[in-house]
């Protein structure tokens, strides 16, 4: 998993220096070709739609790639962006958090971010859910992440061969992290996925 993840930072780095450096010049280089033309910013308009909205595209990639949020501000930010990126008008999505657990960084809040994340995932994928709530607590010597919608739901019994990597995934992560995984679901009952990992204050 560290090696996925370190593979993915690479990914996100090079297609943010690289590509996306390429088109951030191709762009200026087509605004500046625009004003030196008659009727020029008229007739690049097209190529400059093209261009900034593939280089919006490359940012969202990076990003989903590599949270930056997740090192600079923390795991409750990053969370709260992430809630926010799968509300719908049809999908009520809320983070709740409780006091002192906003700073957390490195191997764990990453893998609590990916927890998140596929979980996310599946309740866009499949649980055709009105209302979603991530919830992150910190307790004296361990956090509680708990993500519940109140979707289809489904049958859970132990993953046939061919199942998804999703769930899979977040029972790997709590388990790398010393932690424990429950998923509780059943048809027409929505979906409750609850992960303990031991915490120690630093
Ligand atoms: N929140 C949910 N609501 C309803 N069904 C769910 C939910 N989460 C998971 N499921 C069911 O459990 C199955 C397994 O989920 P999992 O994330 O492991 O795989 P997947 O989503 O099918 O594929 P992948 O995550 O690899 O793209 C899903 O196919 C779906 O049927
Ligand atoms: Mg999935």
């Amino acid at each position: 998993m560290r090696a996925a993840e370190d593979e993915r930072r690479r990914f996100a780095l090079a297609l943010h220096d690289g590509a996306g450096q390429a088109l951030s010049a191709a762009l200026l280089q087509v605004e500046a070709l625009g004003a030196a033309v008659p009727d020029g910013s008229e007739r690049v308009a097209p190529l400059r739609r093209m261009l900034a909205g593939t280089l919006d595209e490359l940012r969202r990639i990076a990003h989903a790639l590599r949270p930056a949020t997740l090192d600079s501000v923390g795991l409750t930010a990053a969370l709260r962006e992430l809630v926010a990126s799968v509300a719908t008008p049809g999908l009520e999505a809320s983070l709740v958090t409780g006091e002192g657990d906003g700073g957390l960084r490195g191997e764990a809040a990453l893998h609590l971010f990916r927890i998140a994340q596929a979980a996310l995932a599946n309740v866009m994928q499949h649980a055709r859910a009105t209302r979603v709530e991530v919830a992150l607590a910190r307790e004296s010597d361990a956090l509680a992440l708990v993500i519940r919608d109140d979707g289809v739901g489904f049958e859970s019994r132990a993953p046939g061969p061919g199942a998804g990597l999703g769930l899979a995934g977040i029972r790997e992560r709590a388990a790398a992290l010393g932690g424990s995984c429950h998923i509780e679901s059943a048809p027409g009952e929505g979906t409750r996925i609850s992960v303990n990992v031991p915490w120690e204050d630093a």
